[in-house]
This record gives C-alpha cells, structure tokens and sequence, in this order.
C-alpha cells in the first residue's frame, strides 16, 4: 500500500471518541420487529424501537409490500420527474394529506431528506432562521446547508425566541422557525400554539418536524398538530413513514402550493430516486390501518400512563410521549445501567453525547408491549436503585 500521512487523523480522532465514552457501534438483531426480539442470540424486551404501534411486523403491511413488489417490481428506477413516479406514490400522497387535513403532500425518500431539502427551498442566504436548540440533526443539518443566518432559542423557551425575533428579524428577507413537535431523546413537546403566534405576530414560516408524533399524537394520529388543535394555522409539517408507519421515507404535508413549489425545488426530492414501490405501499396501508384501529393508540397511552406512574420516583424527563428517557450524570453510568437491563432481559441503549447534551437511558414504549414487559422493566429498574443523581433532577 502507498502510504499517505493525509488519513492518519482519523485513527487519532477514533481513539478520542472511545476515551470520552462516545463510542458506538452496531447491534445486530436477528428476529422480526416487535415487543420482543433476538440480539445476539439472546431474547430480549424491546424498548428501544420507534416502531411505536408494532406496525412494522405487521401482515397487512407485509402483504402491501409483497403486492407492489409483485406489480411494480423492487426499485423505482429513478427520480420522481424522471421515471420514478408511480400512481402508489400520489396514493400515498394523498392518503397523508387526508390525514393531516392539508391540501397536499410530498413523499420524499427518507425524513432526514425531506427536512434537508424543503429547508434549503425556502430559505437562503439573506434569510433568519430560528431553531429550537434540541432540534434533530437533521433540522441542524438542513438549516446549516442553506448558507442562512441560524439562531438556537432555548429548548421549548418562548419567550427567547420572542427576543431573538424581535432583535434579528426585521434584518432578514424571510425567517423560519424551526422545531421538533416531540421531541426525540427527550419525549417533551414543543410549545406549538405560542410558536404559532408568535409566528404571525412576526411574520415567520413555522417547519414542525412529527416524525415522532405522526401515528402516535392526536385523535387521529394525525400528529401534534392535531393534539394542539392547530390544524387551520399556517404551517409546514413534515413527518416520517420509517417510526409508527412501520416502512421507510419522509413527507411534507402543507398548501398546494408549497407542495407545487417543492416539486421544482427541493434538490433532495428532484435528485434522487423515488421511494420504493414496497416503502410506498407499506406507508399507505400504515395509514390505513392507524385511522381503522385506534385502540393500539389508546393502548399505547395506557401503557404510557401505567410505565410513569410506576416509576414515579425515579428522575425520568418530563415527557408527553411514549419517550421516556433517564437522565444520568455520565455515559459510564449511562452504559452501566444499559448492561444491567441487557443482563435482566431489556434492551434500552445509552444515548450519549454527542447525540445529547447528557446522558440518558431511552426507553420508547410499544402499543405491543404486554403488562409482564412494562413490569419487568419497572422491577430491573428498581434493582439497580435509584442512586442516580440525574443532571436534570
Ligand atoms: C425528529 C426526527 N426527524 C427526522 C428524522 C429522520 O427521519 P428518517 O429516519 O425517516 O430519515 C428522525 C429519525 O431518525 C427524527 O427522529
């Protein structure tokens, strides 16, 4: 081999990772998605999965995949403008608008695309950005990507993000706000209706990131938005199809017009290839089927409700979700609790910095979930006692 000094930092960079306890890697799981499953040869309750309706082993949807794969093939063969758009593609198209009472949709191949590209469509160098500091990576990354000027307001705050508006957006073209609706490695929701106000009050776009809540929020799963009866304000909603939907892609639900303005230029949908007929048609029959059974919602808030009250006394994060997260004060703590749960049949990963400010043990609830399982966390949580002294407590 040549040798070439030009890649040696990334072994020096690798071997800091590990010393701070940032270190990740895979785990292989070898079963079907579900409330229980095989890691590494070893049985295991699920409690780390965004799966959160166990729709994704579900036979319906495999059945839907199963037939488009049968009809239109496994790939779509290229961009959506070219020669990727199926009439499965606008089927699901219009199934999310209907679900989300918007005037159209846009499907995009993951969420983390549909974030980056729609951020960079509506805001550009002489814009504002606005961004609640906890946002995913994905809302960092795509506001970063615009060459805007990008503002953190304190996680959840307000009344901050009334101070920054009112100090920095007269000096911008346009201004985005940008937020997570649930809030993924905490399980809080963003203030939504103040936002909103705040919003029209200054003249700002509002992108909500659902991912988290689609399928799960909502009387009808419709999301956040639905929850905080925000349907009729003016608003950018964009979601997942690969957490509660069981499948994989991304979308925007909104006007028809911004739908229509996305399609001519949001370079992650125009430049890349087009959902899979199977992702397509999972998605599809997801959202058939969360608006036909809505007591795997109601069970997962039950489960919800029985799991915070159980652990009442130990230092959990506020959550309004099926996120419930542990705060600890180190990633040494967090991986030691992570073992001790692998060790009493639990599989709940550390989440550590970088991905977080500190550490914290995830736990992610299923509508699947049995009685035994949420009481078998309950009781391996109590054995390793609550001598946390959690950062947020
Ligand atoms: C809040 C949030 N937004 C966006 C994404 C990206 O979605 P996807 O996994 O579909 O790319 C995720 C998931 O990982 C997420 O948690």
């Amino acid at each position: 081999m040549v040798e070439n000094r030009a890649y040696d930092w990334i072994k020096k960079s690798l071997t800091t990772i590990e010393k701070a306890g940032w270190y990740r890697c895979v785990k292989t799981i070898e079963s079907a998605p579900g409330a229980v499953i095989q890691l590494e040869g070893q049985s295991l309750i699920n409690f780390a999965s965004n799966d959160y309706l166990g729709l994704a082993g579900e036979e319906r949807l495999k059945q839907a995949a199963i037939a488009a794969i049968r009809e239109y093939g496994t790939g779509s063969t290229g961009s959506r403008l070219l020669s990727g758009h199926r009439q499965l593609h606008r089927d699901l198209e219009s199934a999310i608008a209907s679900l989300k009472q918007t005037e159209d949709a846009l499907v995009f191949s993951s969420g983390y695309l549909a974030n980056m590209g729609t951020i960079r469509a509506l805001v550009g160098a002489r814009d504002l950005i606005l961004a609640d500091e906890y946002n995913h990576s994905s809302l960092k990354n795509g506001a970063t990507l615009t060459g805007a000027t990008v503002i953190n307001y304190q996680h959840c705050d307000v009344n901050d993000l009334e101070q920054q508006l009112a100090q920095y957006r007269d000096s911008y073209r346009r201004c985005l706000l940008l937020t997570d609706t649930v809030f993924s490695m905490d399980g809080d929701l963003c203030p939504l209706p103040q936002i909103l106000d705040l919003a029209d009050e200054y003249e700002a776009m509002v992108l909500v990131d659902e991912a988290h809540a689609t399928g799960v929020m909502g009387t009808t799963g419709a999301g956040c938005v639905e929850y905080f009866g925000c349907r009729d304000r003016a608003l950018i909603q964009m979601g997942t199809l690969s957490k509660a939907l069981g499948s994989l892609g991304g979308y925007i639900a909104g006007s028809a017009t911004l739908i229509d303005f996305l399609r001519n230029r949001a370079p992650s949908w125009i430049y890349t290839t087009a959902l899979s007929p199977a992702d397509t048609a999972t998605a599809l029959a997801a959202i058939q089927l969360i608006q036909e059974q809505p007591q795997r919602r109601q069970q997962l808030w039950d489960h919800m409700q029985f799991l915070k009250q159980a652990l009442r006394e130990f230092p959990l994060l506020p959550s309004q979700s099926p996120i419930l997260c542990l705060g600890l004060s180190n990633p040494q703590q967090a991986l030691q609790l992570s073992d001790h749960l692998h060790a009493s049949g639990i599989f709940a990963p550390a989440v550590r910095p970088p991905t977080v400010p500190f550490s914290r043990i995830r736990f992610s609830i299923m509508a699947t979930h049995q009685q035994q399982h949420l009481q078998q966390l309950v009781e391996a949580l109590t054995r390793f006692g609550i001598s946390f002294s959690s950062p947020c407590a």
